[in-house]
């Protein structure tokens, strides 16, 4: 009897993970400024906790889930210990990741600036302001370097703390190209603008709307090379221009 129980309690777990399965997170789950690791772990990809996550686990939910190379992810995951306040620490928390300026940085998409409010949860009127730069039904890379161009503006003129450091510039880069190409597609570099609202809105992936998981691996080379052209085409609108422009050493072009 109680192994059946435990068989039956087995299979549920291996059942909550996936596409199929999704639940918001619960009052003892933590959740962190990145839409799509808590997308992750709504889904069950990352531990649903969103607690003491593992290098394997980092490489294995980006990989299942995105089909993310996993030498990325591990370099990924590489930054994401950096905002685990304790030392030689070997896992972080979804809840670290939110820490000031270590990785977490001002004129965020879809989160207010710590100045204001919480980092952690989505945040309507931003996001709001960030959707009137998406101007068409599909995205594509300009309109997120408007958007990102347009929160950093916003961003400076109203926050009296404003501060975005030569590595926050990089991951404003990495996250708007994220969303383009891993919501929508590495070859065309666009993506559906519902399929991007739903998954911020709900940090949920799209699937009922017909995303699905890329057949092909997304690979270093791709992120550095629509980094390399989401900055081109800032300096292009002549907005915001990082104040010298780094020459780029392969790792996340920095
Ligand atoms: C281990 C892997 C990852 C780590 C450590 C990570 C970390 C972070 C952090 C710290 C932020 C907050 C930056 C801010 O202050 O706005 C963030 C934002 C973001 N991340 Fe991730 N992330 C990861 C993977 C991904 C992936 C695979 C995607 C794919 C779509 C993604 C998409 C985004 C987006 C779009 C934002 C911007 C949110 C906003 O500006 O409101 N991230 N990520
Ligand atoms: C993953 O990326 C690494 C480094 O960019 C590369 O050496 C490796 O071949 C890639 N793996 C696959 C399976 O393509
Ligand atoms: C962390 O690692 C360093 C170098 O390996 C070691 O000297 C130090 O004692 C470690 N600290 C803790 C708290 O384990
Ligand atoms: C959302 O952001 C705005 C602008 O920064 C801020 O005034 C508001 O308090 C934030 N809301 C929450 C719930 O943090
Ligand atoms: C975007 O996805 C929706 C489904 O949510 C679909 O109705 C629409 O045709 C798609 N738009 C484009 C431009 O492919
Ligand atoms: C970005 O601009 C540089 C310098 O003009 C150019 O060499 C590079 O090919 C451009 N990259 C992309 C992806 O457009």
């Amino acid at each position: 009897m109680k192994a059946a129980i435990l068989s039956a309690l087995v299979a549920v777990n291996l059942v909550l993970a996936g596409f199929d399965t999704w639940s918001p997170p619960g009052p003892y789950d933590v959740r962190a400024p990145c839409p799509m690791l808590n997308t992750l772990a709504n889904h069950g990809f990352l531990p649903h906790d969103g607690k003491d996550i593992s290098r394997e686990a980092t490489e294995n939910a980006l990989f299942d889930a995105l089909n993310i190379n996993k030498t990325l992810g591990g370099f990924l995951f590489d930054f994401a210990i950096t905002t685990n306040p304790k030392p030689n620490a070997t896992a972080f928390s979804l809840n670290d990741l939110g820490n000031h300026n270590v990785l977490e940085h001002d004129a965020s998409l879809s989160r207010s600036d710590a100045f204001f409010g919480n980092v952690l949860t989505f945040n309507q009127s931003i996001f709001d302001e960030t959707r009137t730069f998406w101007t068409d039904e599909t995205l594509d890379i300009q309109m997120a370097a408007n958007a990102r161009v347009g929160r950093i503006k916003t961003s400076r003129a109203t926050n009296p703390t404003y501060e975005l450091s030569e590595l926050g510039t990089a991951f404003t880069f990495g996250e708007s190209v994220a969303y383009i190409i891993l919501i929508g597609d590495k070859h065309s570099g666009t993506a559906n603008r519902s399929w991007v609202e739903y998954f911020f809105e709900h940090e949920q992936l799209p699937l009922h709307l017909g995303w699905h998981r890329a057949a092909e691996l997304f690979q270093e080379i791709d992120l550095d090379r629509y980094m390399d052209e989401i900055q081109n085409l800032t300096e292009a609108t002549a907005e915001v221009a990082p104040a010298a422009r780094q020459r780029r050493s392969g790792h996340f072009g920095w």
